[in-house]
């Protein structure tokens, strides 16, 4: 979809007639990426940190395995950026990985001088391994709920801060822009249920990703990609968004959510069999269970397909004896739902699990317009490549949101809140509703749409049916958009559009993109990326 057919706004506004909000720095999104963000930044000015939900509704509070670092005697920034660009099937910016492995030990550190209290074993940081890892180097906390403990320590340190104002239910519309400026966003307040602005001499995306475009998926119900479409509309560059990372292992159970089967249980020792109870994983790669995730993936589908089965197993009976105490959420989960995973084999299948491609951002968390960076999954920082590497996601949100804040520091102006005080912008191009239309029931046949025409396998034929059906959504362009819903919905169908038409334009498989009409990687031609 070219910019010039979607409207530049989701909705009409005058800002002169619209109650605003001043801040130096705001911040979107209070998962790891925006809480540390507001903690590095606080010092130089006045933050607001706006959130869909409520503080701790993010992808990083379900956040199970851990936190890759290399911290340990055995394991270097060197074996870990070694380990990232392989996973990322020679499409990683190597310059961005450099930049996570050597800077992400200070970052782990601070976090846990800011309160989060990993794992310990004799008074050592205790590691583990996940999947295409040469070295034991992700750190973990209580067990499994790594992600939960980071949200309680950041989450409790902004909350103690005077500088941070925390807005809960406010869902970002647009970015609000003059040329190339960014200068803060319209928000639907959904306290009040009114649209009002907020202006800001920076603005920082850190809104996550977009697994909800999925009927299968181990993100949580905010993950609707909002950041990463509005940022399109505003005329940011987005790339790499036919990169969707597929977790292997999310609990299948009927009528229950999709719920994440760490990779960490299988770099513990639990093995994969298909419905049959044979052991499969070590016909499709050497690395077995703990090959890289999309192989991982794809080799599961291909079990269920030859075995008419809607799942594979997963035997952790060989780990039983520290299973609920290494994995107390997962335990707790399973027994809620009828089953022993000390005993039996959970029944597992992939969902949708992490956008690798977004906003496209320099190694400072920069976006091509002024005043407006991004960090976190709603970011393309060139550091998954085609494939992200198990538990780089909480290190990359760390990071790059510290590198943002050095960045502001250093440039930072006094005078900008003048220009933000005389801004008059306007948008009247917006259509009334001229029909009913059932934007639940909408979403829900897009994300089964995306899961079969556009998931784990791709081809040309299901990907152009794909775009042929996302197209004639497109009505709700034309419409006054008003809800929560009505917005979500149209990011969604924005995000669907471009998805499948990278899919359908990158003609080779790489990494998470698999193309059966395109089973190959394709160097001579595809070492480049789709921008929009
Ligand atoms: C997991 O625990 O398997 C998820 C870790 C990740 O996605 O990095």
């Amino acid at each position: 979809m070219l910019p010039q057919m979607l409207p530049r706004y989701l909705v009409n506004f005058d800002l002169t007639k619209l109650k605003i909000i001043y801040t130096d720095f705001l911040i979107v999104g209070s998962g790891i990426a925006g809480l540390y963000t507001s903690l590095k930044i606080h010092d130089k000015g006045k933050v607001i940190l706006l959130t869909k939900g409520s503080l701790k509704e993010s992808s990083t509070e379900h956040a199970q395995g851990g936190i890759a670092v290399a911290l340990g005697d055995k394991d270097s920034p060197h074996l870990h950026m070694e380990d990232t660009l392989k996973a990322g099937a020679n499409f990683c910016d190597p310059e961005a990985v450099e930049v996570l492995v050597t800077e992400g030990p200070e970052c782990v550190e601070e976090l846990i001088e800011l309160g989060t209290k990993f794992d310990k074993i004799e008074g050592k940081y205790k590691t583990t391994l996940e999947a295409a890892h040469q070295r034991p180097r992700i750190l973990h906390a209580r067990g499994d709920a790594t992600g939960a403990e980071i949200e309680r320590s950041l989450s409790q340190k902004v909350i103690n801060e005077n500088k941070i104002k925390i807005k809960e239910n406010i869902l970002v519309i647009d970015i609000l822009t003059e040329h190339t400026t960014c200068y803060g966003l319209l928000v639907l307040d959904s306290n009040t249920n009114k649209i009002i602005a907020y202006l800001a001499r920076a603005t920082i995306l850190a809104s996550g990703g977009a697994g909800q475009l999925f009927s299968n998926t181990t993100n949580p119900d905010v993950a609707t990609g909002d950041g990463i479409a509005m940022a399109y509309r505003g005329g940011v560059r987005v790339t790499d968004l036919e990169f969707i990372q597929f977790h292997p292992t999310a609990l299948y159970h009927q009528g229950s959510p999709k719920f994440l089967i760490s990779e960490a249980v299988r770099g513990e020792g639990a093995i994969l069999k298909n419905i049959k109870g044979e052991s499969f994983m070590h016909s499709y790669h050497p690395l077995a269970e703990l090959a890289p995730r999309d192989v991982v993936a794809r080799a599961i589908t291909d079990q269920m397909k030859k075995n008419k089965s809607d799942y594979v197993y997963l035997d952790a009976t060989k780990i039983k004896d520290k299973f609920s105490q290494r994995f107390p959420t997962i335990y707790k989960n399973c027994i809620t739902l009828g089953i022993n995973p000390e005993k039996e084999y959970i029944p597992v299948a992939p969902a949708a699990h992490y956008t690798m491609g977004g906003i496209k951002t320099d190694t400072w968390g920069q976006t091509n317009l002024t005043n407006l960076y991004a960090c976190g999954e709603c970011t393309s920082t060139g550091v998954h490549g085609a494939n992200r590497l198990a538990s780089n996601s909480l290190l990359e949100g760390l990071v790059f949101g510290n590198r943002i804040a050095r960045k502001i520091k250093k440039n930072i102006t006094p005078s900008s809140i003048k220009k933000l005080e005389e801004l008059k912008l306007s948008y009247n191009a917006r259509q009334e509703r001229y029909k009913e239309y059932n934007p639940v029931e909408i979403k829900k046949e897009l994300q089964k749409l995306m899961w079969n025409k556009v998931g784990i396998i791709r081809n040309s034929f299901d990907l152009k049916k794909a775009r042929q059906k996302i197209s004639e959504w497109k009505f709700i362009f034309k419409l006054e958009l008003k809800t929560a819903e009505d917005f979500e919905l149209a990011n969604l169908i924005i995000l669907a559009d471009l998805i499948t038409n990278s899919a359908l334009q990158r003609e080779e498989s790489r990494g998470a993109h698999y193309r059966e009409d395109f089973p190959q990687r394709d160097d001579i031609n595809w070492k480049k990326h789709i921008v929009y």
